[in-house]
């Protein structure tokens, strides 16, 4: 936990993010990031998905990707700007649909069998990441696949670690998820589960 940032990461820091570079992470030009796609792609058991959700899908270029394992597909930010930018990748993609939604506060009523979290645990506080987690298992069916995927390296800004966001996961093995997967790169961390 970083003592000097106890809360949630609001919307308007990412507005602010957006609106000085449309695309802060160079998700759309950086080979690290289409490499750990790659693998995030990869790591998924099944090859259809009936019903994903991806939390936090930025600009939409991870978005895209995942389309193509899903007959559905619900992707939602806390950004206007990046969504919008989303909205124009995916707009030959008739099963993505998108929401703005910031995750705790709000959380889509309805069931998946595959809930993507890449690159937005660690915005959340201690306490909004266990609100999460909750909302995450009710909403996750028996046998549906949880995806993490994490930078693993400091950032000041950032409420939590990419790790604590992946060991408060873990803590919820064997009970609550089954954990399928793990691996650890230089820069991130990616683990699967399994909803029991
Ligand atoms: C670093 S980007 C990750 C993009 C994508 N998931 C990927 O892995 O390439 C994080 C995104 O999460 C969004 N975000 C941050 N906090 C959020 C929250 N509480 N609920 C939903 N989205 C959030 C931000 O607006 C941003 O677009």
């Amino acid at each position: 936990m970083n003592p000097l940032q106890p809360n949630s990461l609001p919307p308007s820091y990412f507005d602010n993010l957006y609106q000085a570079d449309p695309d802060p992470w160079k998700f759309e030009t950086s080979e690290y990031e289409a490499n750990k796609y790659a693998a995030t792609i990869a790591a998924l058991p099944k090859l259809r998905y009936r019903s994903a959700f991806e939390i936090g899908g930025s600009i939409g270029v991870l978005t895209e990707k995942l389309a193509d394992r899903c007959e559905s597909l619900l992707s939602i930010d806390v950004s206007q700007i990046a969504q919008n930018r989303a909205i124009e990748r995916c707009r030959h993609l008739p099963q993505v649909e998108f929401q703005m939604m910031r995750v705790p506060e709000q959380f889509p009523d309805r069931n998946f069998d595959m809930i993507l979290v890449s690159e937005v645990g660690y915005y959340w506080s201690l306490d909004d990441l266990r609100t999460a987690q909750q909302q995450i298992l009710n909403a996750l069916e028996s046998g549906g696949h949880l995806l993490l995927v994490h930078w693993t390296l400091y950032a000041k800004d950032y409420p939590l670690s990419g790790d604590e966001v992946h060991e408060a996961f873990l803590e919820l093995s064997p009970v609550h998820l089954r954990h399928l997967y793990g691996r650890r790169e230089e820069q991130y961390r990616l683990d699967l589960f399994e909803r029991v």
